[in-house]
């Protein structure tokens, strides 16, 4: 367990606008900071972070808490993972758990290869410069494909020398353990014989996106066809082939400064379009674009741009993997390579201003270049057509935004002259399919639980239904977290004079619920009315940082979610209630918020008693009836009050 008191250092230390800007670009709109939804897909902005409360909050989705909470969410971490990352972050020392010695041992061998494969880098980056077979050899390679120093520097770019054991020998003799050098592949262990994995070969250092050298790509000189054209790393403790974008540790500012990252195949066209000024570029590299590397790019941006070279077998084959781009939420952008060239070939014939021109003038939405690609094909015949259709329509409907969704289908009915209906009807089709396989890939997976079907989405008027006790809840806890400080002057007028009383809103609610002795039914809120009451009762007075940094992060994550203004406006409209500043009307707004909840509680009490009462027996019905009347006048007397409030 971390103890408290780093924790609170943590949530003091850790700034929101920071953390969140390590992976949303954040634009200053007044007091606070505007972005696009890292959690959801969207265009416009709604995504606010406010530094002074420390938090942030996607008016979209509805997403909010504070800098652990949205790591959290971000990065799937645990709460101790996202603390721990935090501390990271910032420097804060962390009283650790006790570790298993597996968990040490784990985390030992991997900084062991890590440790490795940085000296293995620097070892094959100064054989570029500083030896003879280097230099005769890599580095001229290089210079002819027209790669510049800074650039061979800038990638770590170096040459392994054409001798069976001259990594492995150097790396033993600078004291680097055999066991780390196998494992990470750099050096090949068969029965008692060592040997270099990567021999006269010009060397790519791959990085991750803090610049942590992971494995090696190594490109041969040889022209002969039976030699390999590349020699890769294997797969190892810290190189995860799936999760690696080459030249994501290059490119990630420019992507978020562009909004757009282009995405190509080899380490050879990576690095010469970032010679040509074209930075936000990174390449898959040998394996088939994976999720896990859209989710890297979708850290960054939400516009991916894939460059091909000039022949559509290629671009057929990767339709798959554009389509898990797509159902990443991504939009997607094809720029075709003219015949022969590819974007390294091409950066290389054309001056800089020429390729960004290029590229922003070929760039076709992914869905109208292969919808104009297939029906090119289709030639008329109207059997290819519907397959066609069918093809397109599988594409759109993995695009989780249906505003987008029907965009598209409107634009693509215009491409292939077809009715927009009948489209949608496919794509209706689609989507019943899709959910069918959905719920059958479950019923695969946990056969033993029942199946129910996702509830529908709660509309509009069943979230803001005004009777539902939710609601009553919800606004006394919004105003309990919004404005627990602020002084509410009561006046109460007596025959000779007018007595005045104060009370923070917090005591304030605290003190009538009790008095009444109602309960939130959402247990949520009757935690944080708790947390607070304890806090009362310990005479200090919470403020708004008591919730945004609770330790508890249910408490914080509501806190951020509450301390937003689009709720009181939502609120307010619906009780009619036409309010330019909330603060100012605070006496009628907490008040209005009690008198409901206990309205509706008192309501409900009164519903169960006609139900008692029609099964009791006579001789209870008198008292009962008395009662019943008792609660009502009361009953009468609070909606008459609330009456009072909203017409004021
Ligand atoms: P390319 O053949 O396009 O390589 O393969 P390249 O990097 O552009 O090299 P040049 O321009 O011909 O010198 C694209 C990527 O596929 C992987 C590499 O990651 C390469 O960058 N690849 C290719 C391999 O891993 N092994 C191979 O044999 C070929
Ligand atoms: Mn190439």
């Amino acid at each position: 367990m971390i103890d408290t008191n780093t924790i609170q250092n943590i949530l003091e230390t850790a700034r929101i606008d920071e953390v969140v800007g390590d992976f949303v670009t954040l634009k200053k709109r007044g007091a606070n900071l505007l972005g696009l939804c890292p959690f959801h897909n969207e265009k416009t902005p709604s995504f606010t972070v406010s530094p002074r409360l420390g938090i942030y909050k996607c008016f979209g989705c509805g997403k909010g808490g504070n800098a652990v909470n949205f790591v959290m969410e971000h990065e799937h971490f645990s709460y101790p993972e996202a603390l721990k990352y935090l501390a990271r972050k910032y420097n804060i020392e962390i009283q650790e758990e006790e570790q298993t010695p597996e968990q040490v041992q784990a985390l030992n061998e991997q900084e062991s290869l890590y440790h490795v494969s940085d000296f293995a880098a620097r070892y094959f980056a100064d054989n570029l410069y500083n030896h003879g077979q280097g230099r005769a050899i890599g580095l001229t390679y290089f210079k002819e494909r027209g790669f510049r120093d800074d650039i061979i520097k800038k990638f770590m770019l170096g040459y392994a020398i054409d001798e069976w054991t001259n990594f492995t020998d150097h790396a033993i003799a600078n004291g680097y353990d055999k066991k780390y050098l196998e494992s990470t592949g750099l050096t090949i262990v068969k029965e008692d014989k060592m040997y270099d994995r990567f021999r006269g070969r010009v060397i790519f250092p791959i990085q991750n996106i803090s610049g942590r050298v992971l494995g090696f790509g190594g490109r041969t000189l040889s022209v002969d066809k039976k030699t390999p054209k590349y020699v890769n790393s294997p797969e190892s403790e810290i190189y995860h082939k799936s999760n690696v974008l080459y030249g994501i540790n290059h490119a990630r500012t420019a992507i978020i400064g562009s909004d757009n990252c282009f995405l190509v195949e080899g380490y050879t066209d990576v690095i010469s379009l970032h010679q040509a000024g074209i930075i936000n570029v990174v390449a898959s590299s040998g394996t088939s674009l994976t999720t896990e590397q859209i989710k890297l790019i979708k850290r960054y941006t939400r516009n991916i741009t894939i460059l091909f070279d000039g022949d559509s077998a290629g671009i057929k084959a990767a339709f798959r993997g554009i389509d898990m781009v797509l159902e990443e939420g991504l939009d997607v952008k094809i720029v075709l390579f003219p015949e022969g060239d590819d974007p390294d070939s091409f950066a290389r014939k054309h001056r800089s201003s020429e390729v960004e021109d290029f590229l922003h003038k070929n760039a076709v939405n992914f869905i109208f270049f292969k919808t104009r690609l297939l029906l090119d094909e289709t030639n008329g015949d109207p059997l290819k057509k519907a397959a066609l259709i069918g093809e397109i329509v599988q594409s759109i409907a993995l695009i989780p935004d249906k505003i987008v969704q029907s965009l598209y289908l409107k634009e693509c009915s215009a491409i292939l002259h077809m009715e927009e209906t009948t489209l949608m009807n496919e794509l209706n089709k689609i989507r019943r399919r899709n959910y069918d396989r959905k719920i059958k890939e479950q019923a695969a997976v946990a056969p033993e639980k029942v199946l129910v079907p996702p509830k529908p989405e709660p509309t509009e008027s069943t979230e803001f239904d005004f009777f539902s006790t939710e609601y009553q809840e919800k606004d006394i806890i919004r105003l309990l977290m919004r404005y627990p400080q602020h002084v509410l002057t009561f006046e109460v007028k007596t025959d000779k004079e007018v007595q005045t009383y104060e009370f923070p809103v917090a005591s304030y609610i605290v003190n009538d619920l009790r008095r009444d002795e109602l309960h939130f039914r959402n247990p949520i809120f009757q935690k944080v009315f708790d947390t607070a009451a304890a806090a009362i009762d310990a005479d200090t007075i919470p403020d708004e940082t008591f919730f945004l940094y609770n330790p508890d992060k249910e408490i914080s994550a509501l806190a951020a979610t509450m301390l937003t203004s689009r709720y009181e406006l939502n609120d307010w409209s619906r009780v009619k209630i036409v309010v330019k500043n909330e603060a100012d009307r605070l006496p009628m707004a907490v008040t209005h918020a009690l008198l409901s909840m206990k309205l509706r509680v008192l309501e409900k009490k009164f519903d169960e008693m006609l139900a008692s009462l029609k099964q009791a027996p006579d001789s209870e019905i008198m008292p009962l009836m008395s009662q019943q009347r008792k609660l009502q006048q009361k009953i009468e007397r609070i909606a008459q009050e609330l009456q009072r409030i909203v017409l004021r």
